[in-house]
């Protein structure tokens, strides 16, 4: 296995394994896990993915999601990524798939909003269009550590409200639907998760960030936003231009990413598993305390 660096201090590509290596090998998993704790991001070029070999690799890493309701995918445990419609088509730029794809293009972590958030997630490229979308990657531990350290602090003592409706409200009103509002109601977590293996803390943040717990709304906002806007401050970034057989993999704890655009006419489909995190990934110490969690 062969580690090249990509992005400004993170993100890596291996070299040298394969999904189904990983899948099969313990320690091919051992070795992958630990580069993810260290890199954040990994990418895999030159992959034959199926469905099959993406979910038997995810499994490795931990317990799987299940692709909740209004996704492509919806009970089980792929979501589908795609801007072709039932006939076969790519779909207009104004449906709920090509809206859905613009709220994907806010910088976010994946599942911040679900009652388990996701230790990782997987991706891989199975259409690309000619020209664009790409995905962009920013690390959330390198921005935390560039920050003023009292406000290190005092982050590592306050709590979000993360909601699914927040992020999609920002590209349409109604773009989280009834049924998809029902099944995910708001979450508080920490803001700053601290990676049990290494003691690396990162920020833990989300478009799907509305409030901060104790914060009046206005405030709560604004310091969301400047802290989104360090996150992603130019140059912070690692840009994944997706070629045929590549997959990435990326640590939802210690990472933000966004989707970049691409032409509207052109056919993009991509597949993702997630993984859930749990207590050895630090989880429990993400929660608020019970008292507040109640209010
Ligand atoms: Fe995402």
């Amino acid at each position: 296995m062969d580690i090249a660096p990509l992005g400004p201090g993170f993100a890596a590509e291996l070299r040298g394994v394969t999904l189904a290596d990983v899948a099969a090998d313990d320690a091919a998993y051992a070795a992958t896990r630990a580069l993810l704790d260290e890199h954040s991001v990994l990418v895999f070029r030159g992959q034959e993915v199926t469905d099959e070999v993406q979910l038997a690799f995810s499994r490795r890493f931990g317990p799987l999601e299940v692709t909740k309701v209004g996704s492509q995918g919806t009970g089980t445990n792929l979501v589908i990524l795609s801007t072709i419609g039932e006939d076969g088509k790519v779909v207009a730029p104004d449906s709920r798939k090509a809206m859905r794809n613009k709220a994907n293009q806010l910088w976010h972590t994946d599942s911040t909003f679900k009652r388990v958030p996701a230790l990782a997630s997987v991706l891989s490229a199975r259409i690309i269009p000619a020209q664009g979308g790409e995905t962009e990657y920013v690390s959330t531990r390198l921005a935390f550590e560039r920050l003023d350290p009292a406000l290190c602090k005092r982050l590592e003592n306050s709590f979000a409200w993360h909601d699914y409706a927040h992020s999609r409200g920002q590209v349409a009103p109604d773009l989280a639907s009834p049924e998809e509002r029902a099944a995910l109601p708001p979450q508080c977590w920490r803001m700053v998760w601290k990676n049990p293996v290494n003691g690396r803390s990162a920020l833990y943040l989300a478009s799907h960030a509305y409030a901060i717990e104790g914060m009046e709304k206005e405030e709560g906002l604004k310091l969301l936003a400047e802290l989104m806007a360090a996150a992603t401050a130019p140059g912070s970034s690692y840009v994944h231009q997706w070629r045929a057989g590549d997959v990435v993999m990326w640590d939802n704890r210690a990472t933000m990413h966004r989707g970049r655009p691409w032409p509207a006419q052109q056919a993009r489909l991509m597949v993702r598993t997630t993984i859930s995190a749990t207590a050895a990934d630090g989880l429990e110490s993400m929660r608020p305390p019970t008292q507040q969690a109640a209010e």
